[in-house]
């Protein structure tokens, strides 16, 4: 009777044991790294981050903060944080450029050091002697610590300043969009890249300079509501045409019925 008992008990214990990977299954969450393009912001700018989790069936955790880029995100800790919390399948979008370019001559914390490889620069900042990497350095080494806890990166090229600012319309995309894709691709499977800036450059084409111009009430980067509106669109139209990628399932939007054209 006694190992009857025993049995029964070990037997129980086996049964919760195998049903906990179910107790601990979770809904994704989508973190967004970027700058203040994508940031959380008040008054007549907003990022277009904010606008994401209306497209959306998981909820939308927005890190993105004014004024970094991939080289100054790091050095804070910021994306070391969302490694520290993320859990597996969740995704993580990661968004920068408009602060990382500039020299190194007078060393702002925030320009990178040129180059699309692994090279390093020395600097001299806040008095201290620091080593710079390169854009795609900084979005790997990101990309891959996030990768390790399980979760899905996307590399999203920087947003255009309005290409309409000259009279007529020119969108060329910085180095930061090449750069972009190919830390995505190095990054691996668990990574893919989403040609944001030149989805939005299509879309504000279409949809003329007036209307665009209304779109940077203060400078030709940041954008009203319905500017940073409009770019998320462009995400998540860019997503859609993906095939919607590690957000597959989770978009509330069929792909025609978001404006813009898939290239
Ligand atoms: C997707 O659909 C939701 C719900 O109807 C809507 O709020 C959101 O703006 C749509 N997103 C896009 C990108 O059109």
């Amino acid at each position: 009777m006694l190992s009857m008992m025993y049995l029964l008990s070990i037997l129980g214990l086996a049964s919760v044991a195998v049903s906990a990977p179910n107790a601990v299954k979770r809904a994704q969450t989508v973190y967004l790294a970027g700058d203040s393009t994508m940031a959380k912001a008040s008054g007549a700018t907003q990022g277009w981050g904010e606008y994401l989790k209306y497209s959306l069936s998981l909820s939308v955790s927005n890190k993105a903060i004014g004024g970094r880029s991939s080289r100054s995100y790091t050095v804070e800790g910021r994306f070391q944080a969302i490694v520290d919390i993320v859990q597996p399948n969740d995704i993580v979008v990661i968004e920068f450029g408009h602060n990382d370019g500039g020299g190194l001559s007078t060393d702002n914390g925030r320009s990178v050091c040129p180059g699309a490889g692994s090279e390093t620069c020395t600097s001299t900042y806040n008095g201290q002697t620091v080593t710079v990497l390169t854009y795609p350095a900084y979005l790997i080494n990101a990309g891959k610590a996030l990768v390790a806890k399980g979760a899905k990166v996307i590399i999203s090229s920087p947003t255009p300043n309005n290409p309409w600012e000259s009279g007529t319309f020119s969108y060329t995309p910085s180095r930061f969009t090449t750069y972009s894709k190919s830390a995505a691709g190095q990054i691996g499977s668990n990574a893919m890249f989403i040609d944001h800036g030149q989805y939005t450059a299509n879309i504000f084409q279409t949809l003329g300079k007036t209307k665009v111009d209304s779109f940077f009430p203060n400078d030709h980067t940041h954008m009203s509501p319905a500017g940073a509106d409009t770019v998320n669109r462009a995400f998540v139209k860019a997503v859609l045409c993906a095939g919607g990628g590690f957000l597959n399932g989770f978009i509330k939007n069929s792909t025609n019925s978001v404006e813009g054209t898939c290239i």
